[in-house]
């Protein structure tokens, strides 16, 4: 399955629930109608992800899995390591994308532009191999990306934290130049934009819910948006988003909100877990 086959994807990052639960949740998914997973070694949760398709019965040329590798996993060396068992957890031959999840670590002396190119050449070749379909890139900013495209390197996607409210201009506009795929992680602020006044206001217009409205929003703008949700009402009414038809005034007003909703995790100087 192509990325441009799908207009939503899953979000897999399931902090605090029971593994069993997560494996419920994602065959929920999976019947939704989702076709798009986004998983990473970060989050615990590839093996759910192996035992639901194989739960599903699901053809592998019918999904996308995409999967990541942690700020601890770059490197040469690193990286090759990182793929094997995140292919062993899920249980495949192959992985559809798979990116750098953060670019650089916390320790401000770490030589994170030779990490990040090291990593690459390694996902290079494992592209090669056929073990990933696509490579990518998440919460790179444009000086993070600048030494990969120096190198000559084409990544396919980018992924940022991208909701209304966080709308990452620059990033997102250097990485479409670039011929990018840009996803957005916390489509809906992880919940926290839902109650904003113009979002319900507008959202009431169109006769959608704040979340519909969130992922009509970004697609509108060319992202393409990952989103989590636990039950099947909350996946089926995200998937249904695409019956909302936003006019471009509502879109630039949509577009004008200050910041709201931010997750406070900055590539340059807090990441997950170090805040
Ligand atoms: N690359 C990165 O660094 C990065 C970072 C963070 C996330 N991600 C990816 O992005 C995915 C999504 O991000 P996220 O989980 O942080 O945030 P999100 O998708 O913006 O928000 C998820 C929250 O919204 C709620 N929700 C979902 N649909 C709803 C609806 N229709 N109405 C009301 N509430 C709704 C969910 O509740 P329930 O779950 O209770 O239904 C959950 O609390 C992750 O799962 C992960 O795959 C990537």
């Amino acid at each position: 399955m192509k990325k441009s086959d799908v207009s939503l994807g899953f979000g897999c990052f399931f902090p605090g629930t029971e593994r069993e639960q997560v494996t419920e949740i994602l065959l929920q998914a999976l019947e939704a109608g989702y076709r798009y997973f986004d998983t990473a070694s970060f989050y615990f949760t590839e093996e759910q992800l192996g035992e639901a398709l194989r739960q599903a019965k699901i053809a592998r040329e019918d999904v996308y899995i995409a999967t990541k590798l942690w700020i601890n996993e770059r490197g040469y060396d690193a990286a090759n390591e990182a793929l094997e068992r995140s292919l062993s957890r899920l249980g495949l031959e192959y992985v559809d994308a798979y990116l750098i999840h953060w670019p650089k670590g916390p320790d401000p002396a770490e030589d994170w532009t030779a990490l990040d190119l090291e990593t690459w050449r390694a996902m290079e070749e494992q592209k090669a191999k056929g073990r990933v379909r696509e490579l990518g890139l998440s919460n790179f900013l444009p000086h993070h990306m600048q030494p990969l495209l120096d190198a000559g390197y084409k990544p396919a996607i980018n992924q940022l934290e991208l909701h209304p409210g966080y709308g990452q201009e620059y990033a997102v506009a250097k990485s479409l130049e670039q011929g990018m795929q840009v996803q957005a992680w916390s489509p809906l602020g992880r919940g926290a934009v839902l109650t904003h006044p113009l979002l319900t206001e507008l959202a009431g217009k169109y006769g959608a819910s704040v979340s519909q409205l969130c992922l009509a929003y970004l697609t509108k703008r060319g992202i393409f948006p990952i989103v989590k949700a636990s039950s099947m009402g909350r996946m089926k009414e995200n998937l249904a988003f695409s019956e909302v038809k936003l006019t471009a005034e509502d879109v630039s007003r949509i577009a004008c909100l200050p910041q709201v909703g931010f997750s406070g995790e900055h590539p340059d100087s807090t990441m997950p877990g170090h805040r």
